[in-house]
This record gives C-alpha cells, structure tokens and sequence, in this order.
C-alpha cells in the first residue's frame, strides 16, 4: 500500500520543476570535470506526492470536474531520474513512515547509490559536511521544509564546502509570523526560533529599529517596518553574507499575494566561474515572467 503524502499546492508543481530543470543542467555541465555529482535531499518526503482533486459540479462557467487521486513525482523520485545521473544520492527524512517509501525507491533502484538517513536535517547535514572532503565533489542540496527547521549552523555548514549549490525554499509567511509587527509581542519560543535561524539575535536590532525620541525624550515603541518583500531582501542580504552569491528569489505562489516562500537559489563556491554558470541556468529559472507568460499561454 503506498504512502500518501499530500503537500503544497500549485507552487509545488513549479518549484519542483525548477529544480529538476537545475539538477539536469547542473549534471549536464559538470559531468565532464568531476566524477563525483552528489544530490542531497534533506526533507526528502516520500519520493511522490498526492494530488486530490475534489469534486465539482458543473455551473455557469465550468463544466463539472470528477474527483480525483493522482500520485505525481517527488523531489527524491525527481532526482533520481536525471540525466546524466548523480552519482551519489542521499535522502534525509524524520518521519518513520516515508522513511519506508523512501527504502522501497531503494529498493526499485539497487543499482544506484543511495544513502537514507533517518533524521533531523540539520544534525544528518552537518556530519555529511564535516564527515566528507569536498575538494573533489560537486553537489546541489534541496531544502524543501515546511517551515522554519532550517537552521543558520547548518546554512553556515553548507556555505563553508564552497562545493555545493543549496536551493532553498524559505518559509517567508513563517518569518512573518514569528516576526510580529510589535517587538514586545515575541514571546521567547518566536524568539528562540528567529534566533535558530538567523544564527545570533542581530535580528532583533535589524527588524525593529530603535526610532526617534520624542520632545519629552520618550522612544517610540519598537516595531517591524518591513513588509513581506521587505523582509525577503532582508533574508536574501542575511544569506549573502554566508553564500559566493544568492540569486534573486522566486515568490511563490506566483499569482497570489502575499507570497508565502521565497525560492532561493544559494551558491557556495566562490569561483568567477561557478557563479557565472549557476547565475546562468538559475536566473534563467528563477525569472517570474518566464512563469507567468507559461501560465498565461496555457490557459
Ligand atoms: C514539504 S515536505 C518535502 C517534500 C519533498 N521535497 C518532495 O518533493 O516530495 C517536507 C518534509 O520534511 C520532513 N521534515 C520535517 N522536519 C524535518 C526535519 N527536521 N528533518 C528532516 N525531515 C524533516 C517532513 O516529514 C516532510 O516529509
């Protein structure tokens, strides 16, 4: 019996096939000068996800839709069919029971290298890091969580192998939650989770500016100015500083506003030409007229 693993929305659809449009570009264009291609998957899911559409009947407008259940690729499932092929694939995953799907792709794919780890994403990447030289190795690693588990350590990590192209699905919604508009409405657990993932509390400080005081000296109360765009040039300058570059994100979904993800794309390497070629193939991705004229056309 297969393991349903409903997520995301339209979005999904695009950000998947953005990744996979990298992962082929980026296997293409190093195969001929490393014989080591990783793919790290560190909130790999099942390797397929559940669509549903409901029910609806016919009005006006629209015909009637019947309901349906299709399963459609996942990330791990995704990479694994790349062309030319990774060599290497590691699938990271906290939840028992897509850990079992994930060992039945194992399982239908014998002749691949695959490695599964159990796990927190942060603690499993860092020792991958750290337990691995990097000098001979390229690698891209997918950060696809729900929400805020990616921490500023294991950013800091991934930056350090200047080997390895991280795409990130920022949770920018989470962060406007978390980051209320008043300071003194973060209780300590928002305070805890800013603090995991931006790495120090200079969050603090940077999102709630100390502002004039008034002609009785009295400081205005302390609040978040910033909004969702904003607060993703904040994201994107903080990741600047870890990263060799860091494209212009997508703002996903892509027709609805406020956005609730910024897809980023993060390049370790410091090389004039690793930058030039990521910059490339991701701006090219990455460029929301490219989705909407695709949307448009399509309907
Ligand atoms: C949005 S889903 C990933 C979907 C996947 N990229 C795909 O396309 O099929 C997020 C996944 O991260 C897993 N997860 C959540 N927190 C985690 C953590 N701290 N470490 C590892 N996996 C985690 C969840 O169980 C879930 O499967």
């Amino acid at each position: 019996m297969p393991i349903d693993h409903e997520f995301g929305g339209q979005h999904t659809e695009l950000k998947l096939s953005i990744v996979e449009g990298y992962l082929k570009a980026f296997t293409t264009a190093l195969r001929p000068h490393f014989q080591h291609l990783w793919y790290v998957d560190a909130f790999a899911g099942t390797g397929s996800r559940t669509v549903r559409t409901e029910r609806r009947g016919a009005d006006l407008v629209e015909m009637p839709v019947e309901e349906a259940i299709e399963r459609r690729r996942g990330s791990a499932q995704i990479a694994l069919d790349v062309q030319p092929t990774f060599d290497f694939l590691v699938f990271i995953e906290k939840n028992t029971n897509y850990i079992s799907a994930l060992n039945d792709l194992v399982a239908k794919n014998l002749q691949r290298r695959i490695v599964i780890a159990e796990e927190d994403a942060n603690a499993a990447l860092k020792r991958l890091i750290s337990n691995n030289s990097w000098r001979d190795k390229r690698a891209v690693v997918f950060l696809d969580p729900y929400g805020m588990e990616v921490e500023w350590s294991t950013l800091q990590a991934l930056a350090s192998t200047q080997a390895i192209d991280v795409w990130f699905l920022f949770p920018l919604a989470g962060l406007f939650r978390q980051a209320t508009r008043k300071l003194t409405d973060i209780d300590d657990h928002k305070r805890a989770a800013l603090t995991r993932m931006f790495g120090s509390n200079s969050w603090e400080a940077e999102l709630y500016p100390d502002g004039d005081p008034d002609m009785f000296g009295m400081l205005p109360e302390r609040r978040r100015d910033l909004d969702p765009k904003g607060l993703e040039r904040y994201v994107q300058a903080r990741l600047s500083e870890l990263f060799g570059a860091v494209l212009n994100p997508l703002a996903l979904p892509i027709d609805r506003s406020p956005q609730m993800f910024s897809l980023f794309l993060c390049i370790s390497n410091r090389t004039p030409e690793a930058i030039g070629l990521a910059k490339r193939i991701g701006n090219h991705l990455l460029d929301p007229k490219r989705h909407l004229i695709v949307r448009s056309s399509a309907q």
